[in-house]
């Protein structure tokens, strides 16, 4: 790619947003000059990925400050916007992590304020960068340097779920930019095809060979030795290893470690939540309904039923067989755990 994708964007007066929800057939972006946009945005994945919202959570106390001067707030109400921000979405630990970062300076202004959410957007890049590296070492390592590997991975991870250059997707680039990458295949990711839709739109503007595939194949090719290792992010890995990620995670996890396939997992330190001793404290978000009882806005499930819709899982940490962070990695299922490391 000519230009690396900025996923969410400081334009002086806000935000531009990459409207993840209409890619790969629109390029269009939202423009948020305050709170409820802001809000809204994250609510409905106009942005999204941790990372991403991490860095949205961090310029939103600017959007915050800047809306309270234009309205006449008094500092209580600009505190309490910032916290509709920070609960907008419950799972990725780096929003909380972005904005109560941020909030350390409210006190000294607006230029300390926006001073601090670049630096949550410069240094996203750069752990994405380190982590890159790491996981790419380590995968060629464990799984062998005689042939190109053939890699699964599920969501998004890329640009476009983060500050810049991506986490997993991060891995999977560094890889095929060394030449060890043979394919990937790309879990669709239901319900909000986060995979067919976002990671794929950023493999082919890689020109990086790629399958979609049903979520449902995933355990099969695994099971079948059709992929090297499995490479995915987090939304929040607690002290124990144990690692929120979008629903679905979880299985592809049980199939690795039914094969003997590396579980990679990288996500920088911003997402591991050491207050949150194991996976049981961790705040699964529940979404609408409708999102699995319909498709493309068209009722496909009978008009009585109810539907279900975790929007992440938690893979156990003894599934884990790394977890690259910008520091290095851990095997978390050989006993490295967040909690007595990453302190
Ligand atoms: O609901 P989403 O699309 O925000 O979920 C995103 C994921 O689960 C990603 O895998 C995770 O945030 C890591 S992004 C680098």
């Amino acid at each position: 790619m000519s230009q690396e994708l900025r996923a969410v964007e400081w334009t002086g007066t806000g935000l531009a947003l990459i409207d993840q929800t209409v890619l790969p057939h629109r390029a269009e972006t939202v423009d948020v000059q305050d709170v409820d946009t802001l809000v809204d945005a994250i609510r409905r994945l106009v942005v999204r990925g941790a990372p991403a919202i991490g860095a949205a959570g961090a310029y939103g106390v600017a959007i915050a400050l800047l809306q309270g001067e234009r309205e006449g707030w008094t500092p209580d109400e600009v505190r309490a916007a910032v916290a509709r921000v920070r609960a907008a979405r419950p799972t990725a630990v780096n929003l909380m992590v972005g904005v109560d970062r941020v909030m350390a300076r409210f006190g000294e202004g607006l230029d300390a304020v926006l001073e601090e959410a670049a630096a949550v957007q410069r240094e996203d890049v750069e752990a994405n960068r380190a982590m890159a590296a790491f996981g790419a070492d380590w995968l060629l390592k464990r799984v062998g340097e005689d042939r190109p590997l053939r890699i699964l991975t599920h969501c998004n991870t890329g640009a476009l779920a983060t500050a810049g250059w991506g986490t997993a997707l991060g891995v999977i680039r560094e890889l095929h930019a060394r030449g060890r990458l043979e394919v990937v295949y790309v879990d669709e990711t239901r319900p909000l095809l986060q995979g067919a839709r976002l990671t794929a739109w950023e493999l082919v503007q890689e020109g990086i060979a790629h399958y979609v595939q049903a979520d449902g194949a995933a355990a099969g090719t695994v099971l079948r030795g059709q992929v090297d290792a499995a490479v995915v992010g987090a939304d929040r890995i607690a002290a124990n290893g144990d690692t929120a990620n979008k629903v679905g995670t979880v299985g592809v996890a049980l199939a690795c470690a039914d094969a003997g396939v590396p579980f990679l997992v990288a996500a920088p330190t911003t997402t591991v939540d050491l207050a949150t001793p194991s996976g049981d404290g961790i705040h699964i978000e529940l979404r609408d309904e409708a999102e699995v009882l319909e498709w493309a806005g068209t009722r496909t499930a009978p008009a009585a039923s109810r539907g279900h819709n975790p929007a992440f899982d938690v893979t156990p940490g003894r599934l884990v067989t790394g977890l690259v962070t910008e520091r290095g990695v851990l095997e978390v299922s050989a006993g490295e755990l967040p909690g007595e490391h990453l302190r």
